[in-house]
C-alpha cells in the first residue's frame, strides 16, 4: 500500500540525523574537555550541584507557603554524620560499655570471689537499714530502668541481633511495645530519681571519710573495714552517678520525646548522640551496682530487700552510721515496730 513513501521518509531522516551528529562532534569533544559549549559558556556554572548544596550547612531550605516552616527543610547535610555516628560508631561504643564492664565485672568476681558475712558478736541482730517508702522509690526507679535499658539498647541492636533471630514481623510488634514503654516508664523513672536525690542527698554529701575510704581500697582490695557513714564513697559515686546520668537522660529524652518544641533538628540530632552514649555508659555504672548488691557481697542485697541487714555486716561496712543510729534508738522511745533495736 504507502509502505514505500514511508520508508523513504524514515531514510531521509536518519541520514540526516548521522550527518548532523557528525558535525556536532567536534563541537562536544571541545566541550568536555574546556567545559564549555560551543557558544564558549560553561552550562553548569550557575546551577546548583550536589557538592554546592551540601556544603550549605547545616541545612537546605526550600521556599513554601503554608505556616510550618519546618516543612521548608529539603535537606540536612550534617545528617549524614550524625547517620554515621548512629549506624557505625554507636553500636561499637555501645558493646564496648556493655560487654566489657561484664567482662570486668567477672575478671573481679574470679580475683576476689564473693565478699562473705563475717560472723562476730553481733551476727544474727538486724536493723533497718532502708524504709518502706525508700525501697519502693528504689524498685519502682530500678524496674523502670531495667525496661527502659532493655528497650533502648533494642534501638541501638535489635535489628542487627534481634531480628535475624526472630524475623522481621516478630522483631516489628516487640520493636513496637519496646517504644511504647520506652516513652511512658520515662515518666515513673524520671520522679524515682527525683525522689531518690530528696531522700538520699543528705547522707550522699562527700567529706573527708569518703577519701580515707577511697586510700584503703573501700576495703575490696585489702583486708580490714575502712570506716564509713551510711553510704560508702562507692555508693555515693553511684548515688550521684544516677543522679547526674539520670538528669542528663531525661533532659535529652524530653527533647526528643517533644520533638521541635525547644530545638530544631541538628539539636534533636545533638540530644540524640548525647542520650545514646550517657545511656550506655549509665548501664555499665548500673550493671556494677546490681553485681555489687546480689552476687558480690554477702549480705547487701537485704538492705533493699527486707529492709533489715545484720548488725554484724552493718557494723563491718556502716561502723559510723551504726553508731548514730544506736545513739539516736538510746535516745528516741519510738522506736518502729519494724525495727528490731540494734542493740
Ligand atoms: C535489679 C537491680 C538492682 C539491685 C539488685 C539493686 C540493689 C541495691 C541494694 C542492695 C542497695 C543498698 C545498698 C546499701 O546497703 O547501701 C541499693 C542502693 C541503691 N540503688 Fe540499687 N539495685 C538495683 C538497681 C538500681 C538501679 C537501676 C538504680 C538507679 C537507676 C539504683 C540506684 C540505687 C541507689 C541510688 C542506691 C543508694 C546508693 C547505694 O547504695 O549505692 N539501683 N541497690
Amino acid at each position: 500500500m504507502r509502505r514505500g513513501p514511508t520508508l523513504f521518509r524514515t531514510l531521509v531522516a536518519a541520514a540526516a540525523l548521522t550527518v548532523s551528529v557528525g558535525a556536532l562532534s567536534p563541537a562536544l569533544a571541545q566541550q568536555t574537555k574546556d567545559g564549555l559549549n560551543p557558544t564558549g559558556q560553561n552550562p553548569t556554572a550557575e546551577s546548583v550541584n550536589e557538592e554546592f548544596l551540601f556544603k550549605q550547612d547545616p541545612k537546605i531550605t526550600g521556599r513554601i507557603s503554608i505556616p510550618d516552616h519546618k516543612a521548608a527543610n529539603l535537606i540536612q547535610p550534617a545528617g549524614r554524620d550524625y547517620r554515621a555516628f548512629r549506624e557505625s560508631w554507636l553500636p561499637w561504643i555501645g558493646a564496648l560499655a556493655v560487654l566489657g564492664i561484664i567482662a570486668l565485672l567477672g575478671a573481679f568476681y574470679l580475683w576476689r570471689g564473693r565478699i562473705r558475712l563475717e560472723p562476730n558478736a553481733d551476727s544474727g541482730k538486724t536493723i533497718l537499714r532502708f524504709g518502706g517508702f525508700e525501697r519502693f522509690t528504689h524498685w519502682m526507679t530500678s524496674s523502670c530502668f531495667i525496661i527502659l535499658s532493655l528497650s533502648g539498647l533494642n534501638y541501638i541492636f535489635g535489628k542487627r541481633l534481634l531480628m535475624p533471630l526472630i524475623g522481621a514481623d516478630a522483631f516489628g510488634v516487640i520493636s513496637q511495645y519496646a517504644k511504647y514503654s520506652h516513652i511512658y516508664l520515662a515518666w515513673p523513672f524520671m520522679i524515682g530519681v527525683a525522689l531518690m536525690l530528696v531522700l538520699w542527698i543528705k547522707d550522699n554529701i562527700p567529706n573527708r571519710i569518703d577519701w580515707q575510704w577511697i586510700k584503703a581500697g573501700g576495703g575490696f582490695l585489702g583486708k580490714g573495714h575502712p570506716h564509713a557513714e551510711r553510704f560508702n564513697a562507692g555508693q555515693k559515686m553511684v548515688f550521684w552517678m544516677v543522679v547526674g546520668f539520670g538528669s542528663a537522660m531525661s533532659i535529652t529524652g524530653l527533647m526528643m520525646i517533644f520533638p521541635f518544641a525547644l530545638t530544631d533538628i541538628t539539636g534533636m540530632q545533638v540530644m540524640q548522640v548525647v542520650h545514646s552514649l550517657i545511656g550506655v555508659a549509665f548501664i555499665a555504672g548500673i550493671l556494677a551496682h546490681i553485681y555489687i548488691g546480689t552476687l558480690g557481697m554477702e549480705g547487701a542485697y537485704d538492705a533493699m530487700g527486707s529492709g533489715q541487714v545484720d548488725l554484724g555486716w552493718a557494723k563491718d561496712h556502716h561502723d559510723l552510721w551504726v553508731a548514730k543510729e544506736q545513739a539516736k534508738t538510746r535516745n528516741d522511745s519510738r522506736i518502729s515496730p519494724h525495727q528490731v533495736p540494734a542493740e
